[in-house]
């Protein structure tokens, strides 16, 4: 369909639907540097380019839909993360927000850490090179076979989250002749202003040992007697998506009360606390996130002070931001298919991805940005709703945004913030084929994650 034959679709303001919409932004060929990863920018013929590739060469040499991550971008948020919390604390990547060889290897040479949650995501950690020393081991249902592997290796901490758990990698590491240093995870009772399924320090849930009823203590207490372990803290992660700082005010609050409780009983002073991840991201210009040296501030000094009054040493702290480092540092390219026109409702433009490279807009209702980015447009605003290829009419990438009502298949449009839980939580269905993860810097591209084959489905399908 040409250009000009695509009828425009519903105009903004004075048709739109029930539902809660900002006002269409002024120009709609802006870029918000808020949502969009560092090295992003509109070139001088319209076209976007990123870590100086423009978007029609990344089409054309990679295909699309694809996950296009800006290295630069990455490391410089890794380096502030570990620059911002200094000598004096561990910055540990959340894995599981992306995990690659690639992005090991990066994380190694910035000086982080790395926190795991499974046998696939140490496997891979290793293989890229990344000191099992360096690595925290997580999971509220780790099988033996797990545990046994990573107190093999040497992993520096394994986060114990339940009494069973307590008595297993006791047994294993034992079993092994080794004693496993651990922190014990506890859950705070504090509810973080985030989904519900992305928060995790309530009690209601499945992660962690309850402070309440003394539960936490009574884990020390056991952990303690046992030889095969060496418990190195106390380890406490609210939830995700959080921009106020007050839940981990009130979480540093508890958790210094359970290490002096601990002291006082046991006359044992832990010397490390993990205050977990979740720090928040803008999806959307309405997004405010903090800056890292801004949190590990806040974070730092709330410690010492509660330390302080408990007359206890000040621990050293670690932290385990995933989507924080990664999520603003990729976006997804798709090339637009066909556009549907409601009248009086919205325009229906359907992208060759779906919910099969973002599930997180039909699980978490999340709210995307989106842009046009192979070529700029002085059209009207028309009001869109961009969607996937799959059978299912949840199948939703960006629920409202507003894109140039010239919009024609075959434009390229991105959605920024993509780095974090999409090629992570991405799957097969309809049998669509997972998007490649292509590292863009200083004026190359390179694939880190290839795109999927038919061959590789049908190498599973052995019946
Ligand atoms: N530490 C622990 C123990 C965690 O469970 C998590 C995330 C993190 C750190 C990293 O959180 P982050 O800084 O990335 O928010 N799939 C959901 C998020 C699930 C988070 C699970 N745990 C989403 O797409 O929003």
């Amino acid at each position: 369909m040409s250009r000009s034959a695509h009828p425009a679709g519903p105009r903004h303001a004075d048709v739109l639907p029930e539902g809660h919409y900002a006002a269409p932004p002024t120009d709609l060929n802006a870029l918000d540097g808020k949502v969009w990863a560092q090295t992003v920018s509109r070139g001088g013929d319209g076209v976007v380019t990123v870590g100086g590739i423009d978007v029609k060469t990344l089409a054309e040499q990679h295909g699309t839909p694809a996950y296009i991550l800006d290295e630069t971008d990455f490391r410089a948020r890794a380096r502030a993360w570990r620059t911002a919390f200094g000598h004096d604390a561990d910055v540990f990547y959340a894995g599981k927000a992306f995990l690659s060889r690639a992005v090991v290897r990066w994380l190694h040479e910035e000086g982080l850490n790395l926190d795991v949650c499974s046998g696939g995501e140490l496997a891979t950690a290793l293989s890229a090179g990344m000191p099992a020393d360096r690595i925290a081991f997580h999971g509220n249902n780790k099988s033996v076979g797990e545990i046994t592997r990573a107190v093999e290796v040497g992993v520096g901490r394994i986060v114990l989250d339940s009494f069973q758990e307590i008595v297993r990698v006791a047994h294993i590491a034992q079993s092994l002749g080794k004693r496993q240093r651990v922190q014990i995870r506890v859950t705070v009772g504090v509810e973080a202003h985030t989904h519900e399924f992305i928060a995790t320090a309530h009690e209601d849930q499945k992660f962690g040992i309850p402070l309440a009823g003394g539960q936490a203590a009574e884990a020390v207490r056991r952990a303690l007697q046992l030889d095969g372990l060496e418990v190195i803290g106390i380890h406490s992660h609210i939830g995700s998506q959080i921009f106020d700082m007050s839940g981990f005010e009130v979480a540093a609050h508890r958790v210094v009360g359970l290490l002096k409780d601990i002291r006082d009983e046991h006359g044992v002073e832990l010397p490390e606390i993990d205050l977990g991840g979740g720090l928040g991201i803008a999806y959307t210009s309405d997004d405010d996130p903090r800056e890292p040296h801004e949190i590990a501030k806040a974070l730092t000094e709330i410690v010492t002070r509660e330390c302080e009054a408990a007359k206890l040493r000040t621990p050293r702290i670690s932290v385990e931001p995933g989507r924080a480092i990664v999520g603003p540092t990729a976006f997804t390219l798709y090339e637009v298919g066909t556009i549907k026109p409601l009248d009086g409702l919205r325009t229906y433009v359907s992208v060759d991805g779906g919910m099969s490279d973002n599930i997180r807009t039909a699980l978490y209702d999340a709210e995307y940005s989106v842009a046009l980015v192979s070529r700029t447009s002085d059209a009207e605003p028309m009001l869109a709703r961009v969607v996937g290829k799959h059978c299912e009419s949840g199948d939703i990438v960006v629920k409202d945004a507003f894109l140039p009502g010239d919009l024609a298949p075959g434009d390229l449009v991105a959605v920024p913030a993509t780095g974090a839980y999409c090629r992570s939580m991405a799957s097969n269905y309809n049998h669509v084929l997972r998007p490649p993860v292509v590292a863009v810097r200083d004026g190359e591209s390179r694939v880190i994650v290839r795109r999927e084959t038919e061959e590789d489905l049908l190498r599973l399908d052995v019946g």
